[in-house]
């Protein structure tokens, strides 16, 4: 295989997908609990994304940010106003956003500092993994970026504590999804936000995973009344095609000025066209308001059918973002629900994770419920048997 082994992939190899279901190379169906990690949040190939993306591939693929790309305000248009923002710079990735996010803090602040938290995840460029509060991510890249500090998550008085004029922003993630889907409290999250106020720092919202309806809302922090300087988003934006985005107050424009920071691709045609489609679909109240639902329905059936389990510690999260935390490995059962047909991920050794797309039906839902229940019993039945 002519691939860097940077993933442990599965055996499996995924040929097409419709809705919530996806199929191997052997005609197995399986109910993807995964969303390409948060991406599909319209479920595999939604048709009207579809329609807009094929509309843009028979008349212009890319042109480069020289040029004038009227989808490509459209598509910020929507953005911004739902995230109570004002202006959106496109890019490729969620680590791009983030990346884009630093610079532009440090910039507009003229100081260096940036305060993240211990178990987040930002990405994977130099400065997004430098604002990662995960030793295994820095692990072997040398001397990290100076300037990145990690406080506890959730823990009020330490971020309280915080007396430093050198702090640019301050960049927290809502709910930390690779750090074990835990969601932030709202005395946390505001706190920071007071912190950021009294310092003269940005507060940087990281919705890279928790945006684009996950939680029920068209961003996580508006569960909490926060109103960040600069909000982050990829992952679910583009339905799986490549695109990033980070969302900024007006006054960071007199920063972020020609030439100050740019994307040969970033927001091309065919992005912003998958970008504009997504959005008109998710960001509806209707729409929203099922994700809600479906979230608290499904959170509640974990519960109730999972919690007695001994390996069970908690089922957590919001919207259709969850966690259910295990005192066993967490791998394990998403090998054995794979063989069961059902797809789910890991969020650290020991919580799996259920990210299904927001499009997910009740039956489907019941029936992830039955095969994760299924699947903790014969795993403690065969612990008790070893
Ligand atoms: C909260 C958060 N931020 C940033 C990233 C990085 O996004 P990408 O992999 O698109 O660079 C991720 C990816 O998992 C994420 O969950």
């Amino acid at each position: 295989m002519s691939l860097f082994p940077t993933y442990n992939r599965f055996p499996l190899t995924i040929v097409s997908g419709e809705g919530t279901k996806v199929f191997d190379d052997q005609g197995k169906e399986y109910l993807d609990f995964v969303s390409g990690i948060a991406v599909c949040n319209l479920g595999h190939r939604p048709p009207r994304v579809q329609e807009a993306i094929q509309n843009q591939l028979d008349q212009v693929w890319h042109v480069s940010n020289l040029y004038q790309i009227p989808v490509q305000e459209q598509a910020a248009e929507k953005l911004s106003n739902a995230a109570e923002l004002d202006y959106v710079f496109f890019c490729n990735s969620g680590a791009e956003a983030n990346e884009a996010a630093i610079k532009l803090a440090r910039k507009h602040t003229g100081r260096d500092k940036i305060i993240s938290f211990k178990q987040s995840f930002h990405g994977r460029t130099f400065a997004t993994m430098s604002a990662t509060g995960q030793d295994k991510i820095h692990q072997g890249f040398g001397q990290l970026l100076p300037t990145f500090e990690y406080f506890p998550y959730n823990d009020v008085q330490a971020i309280e504590e915080v007396h430093d004029g050198h702090v640019a922003a301050i960049m927290v993630e809502v709910i930390q999804g690779e750090g074990g889907v835990v969601p932030g409290t709202t005395e946390f999250l505001q706190a920071v936000e007071e912190k950021c106020r009294e310092l003269g720092a940005l507060l940087i919202i990281d919705e890279v995973q928790t945006g684009i309806g996950r939680t029920g809302k068209a961003f996580a922090f508006q569960h909490h009344g926060l109103s960040p300087d600069i909000v982050t988003s990829a992952k679910g934006l583009g339905s799986g095609f490549p695109v990033g985005a980070m969302i900024g107050k007006a006054e960071l424009a007199e920063t972020f000025t020609a030439g100050s920071h740019g994307s040969t691709f970033g927001g091309n045609p065919l992005a912003s066209a998958a970008v504009k489609a997504t959005l008109e679909q998710i960001f509806t109240s209707d729409f929203l308001s099922r994700v809600d639902e479906k979230g608290t329905q499904f959170k509640e059936k974990l519960e109730e059918e999972l919690l007695d389990y001994s390996s069970v510690n908690e089922v957590r999260g919001k919207g259709l973002m969850i966690g259910i935390s295990l005192n066993t490995e967490a791998i394990q059962l998403v090998h054995s629900l794979r063989e069961q047909g059902l797809l789910a991920v890991v969020a650290g050794p020991h919580v799996l994770r259920l990210l299904p797309p927001l499009t997910v039906e009740e039956e489907e839902m019941s029936q992830a419920v039955r095969l994760i229940k299924q699947a903790i019993q014969q795993h403690e039945e065969s612990l008790q048997k070893a």
